[in-house]
Protein backbone atom coordinates (compact mmCIF):
# COMPACT_ATOMS: atom_id res chain seq x y z
CA UNK A 1 0.00 0.00 0.00
CA UNK A 2 1.42 3.10 -0.87
CA UNK A 3 1.69 6.03 2.09
CA UNK A 4 -0.11 8.50 -0.39
CA UNK A 5 -3.26 6.37 0.28
CA UNK A 6 -3.05 6.45 4.21
CA UNK A 7 -2.55 9.95 4.03
CA UNK A 8 -5.88 10.94 1.64
CA UNK A 9 -7.80 8.89 3.81
CA UNK A 10 -8.63 9.93 7.22
CA UNK A 11 -10.42 7.31 8.36
CA UNK A 12 -7.86 4.85 7.62
CA UNK A 13 -5.04 6.72 9.26
CA UNK A 14 -6.96 7.11 12.42
CA UNK A 15 -7.53 3.68 12.61
CA UNK A 16 -4.24 3.20 12.44
CA UNK A 17 -2.69 5.96 14.56
CA UNK A 18 -4.85 4.26 17.33
CA UNK A 19 -3.40 1.20 16.46
CA UNK A 20 0.40 2.17 16.38
CA UNK A 21 -0.16 3.85 19.76
CA UNK A 22 -2.20 1.05 21.17
CA UNK A 23 0.41 -1.23 20.50
CA UNK A 24 3.32 1.00 21.97
CA UNK A 25 1.63 1.44 25.47
CA UNK A 26 1.09 -1.83 25.53
CA UNK A 27 4.82 -3.01 25.08
CA UNK A 28 5.45 -0.43 27.35
CA UNK A 29 3.07 -1.00 30.36
CA UNK A 30 1.88 -4.42 30.29
CA UNK A 31 5.72 -6.09 31.54
CA UNK A 32 5.46 -3.37 34.34
CA UNK A 33 2.35 -5.30 35.77
CA UNK A 34 4.77 -8.50 35.97
CA UNK A 35 7.89 -7.51 37.34
CA UNK A 36 8.24 -7.65 40.73
CA UNK A 37 10.48 -4.73 40.98
CA UNK A 38 7.18 -2.85 40.43
CA UNK A 39 4.94 -4.50 41.96
CA UNK A 40 6.48 -5.41 45.52
CA UNK A 41 6.86 -3.96 48.48
CA UNK A 42 10.30 -2.71 49.63
CA UNK A 43 11.61 -4.51 52.76
CA UNK A 44 9.93 -3.01 55.91
CA UNK A 45 7.44 -1.19 54.16
CA UNK A 46 4.30 -0.75 56.20
CA UNK A 47 1.07 0.81 55.84
CA UNK A 48 0.02 4.53 56.94
CA UNK A 49 -1.31 5.22 60.41
CA UNK A 50 -4.51 6.03 60.58
CA UNK A 51 -3.22 9.71 62.02
CA UNK A 52 -0.53 9.69 59.04
CA UNK A 53 -3.10 8.56 56.66
CA UNK A 54 -5.24 11.40 57.92
CA UNK A 55 -2.28 13.83 57.16
CA UNK A 56 -2.22 12.34 54.10
CA UNK A 57 -5.09 13.84 53.31
CA UNK A 58 -4.54 16.84 54.66
CA UNK A 59 -1.41 17.13 52.69
CA UNK A 60 -3.84 16.30 49.29
CA UNK A 61 -6.57 18.64 50.50
CA UNK A 62 -3.95 21.29 50.75
CA UNK A 63 -2.30 20.88 47.52
CA UNK A 64 1.05 20.50 48.32
CA UNK A 65 1.49 18.61 45.75
CA UNK A 66 1.36 21.46 43.64
CA UNK A 67 4.58 22.44 44.92
CA UNK A 68 6.15 19.46 46.07
CA UNK A 69 7.54 16.14 44.37
CA UNK A 70 7.47 13.45 46.23
CA UNK A 71 10.12 11.22 43.54
CA UNK A 72 13.46 11.55 43.54
CA UNK A 73 15.14 11.07 39.96
CA UNK A 74 18.26 8.83 39.31
CA UNK A 75 20.37 11.69 39.11
CA UNK A 76 23.55 12.82 40.97
CA UNK A 77 22.55 16.06 41.49
CA UNK A 78 19.00 14.86 42.92
CA UNK A 79 20.82 12.00 44.89
CA UNK A 80 23.09 14.31 46.92
CA UNK A 81 20.97 16.99 47.55
CA UNK A 82 17.93 14.69 48.61
CA UNK A 83 19.24 11.15 49.26
CA UNK A 84 18.67 8.01 47.09
CA UNK A 85 16.60 7.77 44.48
CA UNK A 86 12.74 6.83 45.08
CA UNK A 87 12.09 3.16 43.45
CA UNK A 88 8.52 1.75 43.08
CA UNK A 89 8.57 -0.53 45.67
CA UNK A 90 7.89 2.46 47.85
CA UNK A 91 4.76 3.29 46.88
CA UNK A 92 2.63 0.12 46.38
CA UNK A 93 0.65 1.22 49.03
CA UNK A 94 -0.24 5.19 47.66
CA UNK A 95 -3.46 5.54 46.65
CA UNK A 96 -2.73 7.66 44.56
CA UNK A 97 0.44 8.29 44.38
CA UNK A 98 1.71 11.47 44.79
CA UNK A 99 5.07 11.79 42.67
CA UNK A 100 4.02 15.25 41.82
CA UNK A 101 5.61 16.94 38.91
CA UNK A 102 6.24 20.65 39.79
CA UNK A 103 9.02 21.96 42.21
CA UNK A 104 8.29 24.59 43.32
CA UNK A 105 10.05 23.84 46.80
CA UNK A 106 11.64 21.14 47.29
CA UNK A 107 11.18 17.38 46.85
CA UNK A 108 9.82 15.59 49.77
CA UNK A 109 10.59 12.05 49.24
CA UNK A 110 13.00 11.53 52.37
CA UNK A 111 12.16 14.58 54.12
CA UNK A 112 11.20 12.13 56.86
CA UNK A 113 13.17 12.86 60.48
CA UNK A 114 15.09 15.23 58.36
CA UNK A 115 13.31 18.18 61.06
CA UNK A 116 12.06 18.13 64.75
CA UNK A 117 8.41 18.37 64.73
CA UNK A 118 8.66 21.69 66.21
CA UNK A 119 10.55 23.02 63.19
CA UNK A 120 7.86 21.57 60.88
CA UNK A 121 4.95 23.07 63.20
CA UNK A 122 6.64 26.55 63.23
CA UNK A 123 7.50 26.28 58.86
CA UNK A 124 3.52 25.14 58.32
CA UNK A 125 2.65 28.14 60.57
CA UNK A 126 4.54 30.77 59.01
CA UNK A 127 7.17 29.59 56.44
CA UNK A 128 8.88 33.11 57.08
CA UNK A 129 9.75 32.85 60.72
CA UNK A 130 11.92 29.62 59.93
CA UNK A 131 13.18 30.15 56.18
CA UNK A 132 13.39 34.18 55.81
CA UNK A 133 13.59 34.32 52.08
CA UNK A 134 10.58 31.23 51.85
CA UNK A 135 7.69 32.02 49.54
CA UNK A 136 5.74 28.72 50.68
CA UNK A 137 2.31 30.10 51.92
CA UNK A 138 1.73 29.40 55.94
CA UNK A 139 -1.07 26.75 57.11
CA UNK A 140 -2.28 28.60 60.59
CA UNK A 141 -5.72 27.03 59.92
CA UNK A 142 -4.25 23.78 60.64
CA UNK A 143 -3.55 24.26 64.29
CA UNK A 144 -7.52 25.07 65.04
CA UNK A 145 -9.00 22.08 62.58
CA UNK A 146 -9.93 19.25 64.25
CA UNK A 147 -9.93 15.45 63.03
CA UNK A 148 -13.74 13.75 64.25
CA UNK A 149 -12.39 10.32 62.26
CA UNK A 150 -15.81 9.64 61.35
CA UNK A 151 -14.67 8.26 57.50
CA UNK A 152 -11.18 7.08 58.62
CA UNK A 153 -12.33 2.94 59.19
CA UNK A 154 -14.17 3.39 55.61
CA UNK A 155 -10.54 4.76 53.98
CA UNK A 156 -8.62 1.87 55.26
CA UNK A 157 -10.95 -0.19 54.05
CA UNK A 158 -10.87 0.87 50.87
CA UNK A 159 -7.59 0.61 50.90
CA UNK A 160 -7.38 -2.34 52.05
CA UNK A 161 -9.28 -3.76 49.11
CA UNK A 162 -6.32 -2.47 46.52
CA UNK A 163 -4.45 -4.11 48.82
CA UNK A 164 -2.74 -2.45 51.60
CA UNK A 165 -2.37 -4.64 54.24
CA UNK A 166 -4.23 -3.29 57.39
CA UNK A 167 -5.23 -5.41 59.66
CA UNK A 168 -8.76 -5.57 60.99
CA UNK A 169 -7.69 -3.73 64.84
CA UNK A 170 -5.43 -1.18 63.13
CA UNK A 171 -9.81 -0.58 61.11
CA UNK A 172 -11.28 -0.80 64.34
CA UNK A 173 -9.28 1.32 66.34
CA UNK A 174 -8.84 3.80 63.69
CA UNK A 175 -11.84 6.25 65.00
CA UNK A 176 -10.38 6.37 68.78
CA UNK A 177 -6.58 6.67 67.28
CA UNK A 178 -7.15 9.81 65.24
CA UNK A 179 -10.24 11.27 67.25
CA UNK A 180 -9.94 15.31 68.61
CA UNK A 181 -6.20 14.87 67.10
CA UNK A 182 -5.34 18.98 65.41
CA UNK A 183 -5.06 18.27 61.59
CA UNK A 184 -1.60 19.86 61.82
CA UNK A 185 -0.18 16.90 63.88
CA UNK A 186 -1.54 14.43 61.67
CA UNK A 187 -0.05 16.33 58.89
CA UNK A 188 3.63 16.36 60.67
CA UNK A 189 3.02 12.74 61.57
CA UNK A 190 2.68 12.08 57.74
CA UNK A 191 5.65 14.00 56.66
CA UNK A 192 7.93 12.80 59.60
CA UNK A 193 7.57 9.33 57.88
CA UNK A 194 8.22 9.99 54.56
CA UNK A 195 11.13 8.05 52.94
CA UNK A 196 12.06 6.67 56.24
CA UNK A 197 11.56 3.18 55.23
CA UNK A 198 14.61 3.69 52.64
CA UNK A 199 18.41 3.50 54.28
CA UNK A 200 20.10 6.70 54.61
C1 LIG B 1 3.22 27.78 46.56
C2 LIG B 1 4.13 26.64 46.66
C3 LIG B 1 4.11 25.81 47.92
C4 LIG B 1 3.07 25.15 48.51
C5 LIG B 1 1.58 25.14 48.09
C6 LIG B 1 3.61 24.40 49.59
N1 LIG B 1 4.96 24.59 49.68
FE1 LIG B 1 6.24 23.68 50.97
N2 LIG B 1 7.79 24.77 50.23
C7 LIG B 1 7.70 25.68 49.19
C8 LIG B 1 8.99 26.33 49.03
C9 LIG B 1 9.31 27.40 48.00
C10 LIG B 1 9.85 25.77 50.00
C11 LIG B 1 11.35 26.14 50.26
C12 LIG B 1 11.44 27.27 51.28
C13 LIG B 1 11.00 26.83 52.65
O1 LIG B 1 11.64 25.93 53.22
O2 LIG B 1 10.00 27.34 53.16
C14 LIG B 1 9.08 24.79 50.72
C15 LIG B 1 9.57 24.00 51.75
C16 LIG B 1 8.88 22.98 52.38
C17 LIG B 1 9.44 22.05 53.34
C18 LIG B 1 10.90 21.97 53.76
C19 LIG B 1 11.61 21.04 52.79
C20 LIG B 1 13.10 20.94 52.98
O3 LIG B 1 13.67 19.91 52.56
O4 LIG B 1 13.70 21.87 53.53
C21 LIG B 1 8.43 21.24 53.76
C22 LIG B 1 8.51 20.09 54.74
C23 LIG B 1 7.22 21.68 53.06
N3 LIG B 1 7.53 22.74 52.25
C24 LIG B 1 5.97 21.12 53.25
C25 LIG B 1 4.82 21.59 52.64
C26 LIG B 1 3.49 21.09 52.95
C27 LIG B 1 3.19 19.97 53.93
C28 LIG B 1 2.63 21.79 52.17
C29 LIG B 1 1.10 21.70 52.15
C30 LIG B 1 0.43 21.90 53.43
C31 LIG B 1 3.39 22.73 51.38
N4 LIG B 1 4.71 22.58 51.69
C32 LIG B 1 2.86 23.59 50.44
C33 LIG B 1 6.59 25.92 48.42
C34 LIG B 1 5.31 25.45 48.68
Amino acid sequence: MRHEVIEKNMGLMIILIVVAISFGALVEIIPLFFMKQTTQPVENLRPLTALELEGRDIYQREGCLSCHTQMIRPFRAETERYGPYSVAGESVYDHPFLWGSKRTGPDLARVGQRYSDEWHRAHLYNPRDVVPESNMPGFPWLFENKIDGNDTANKMSALRMVGVPYTDEQIANAKTDVRGEREIDALVAYLQQLGTVIER
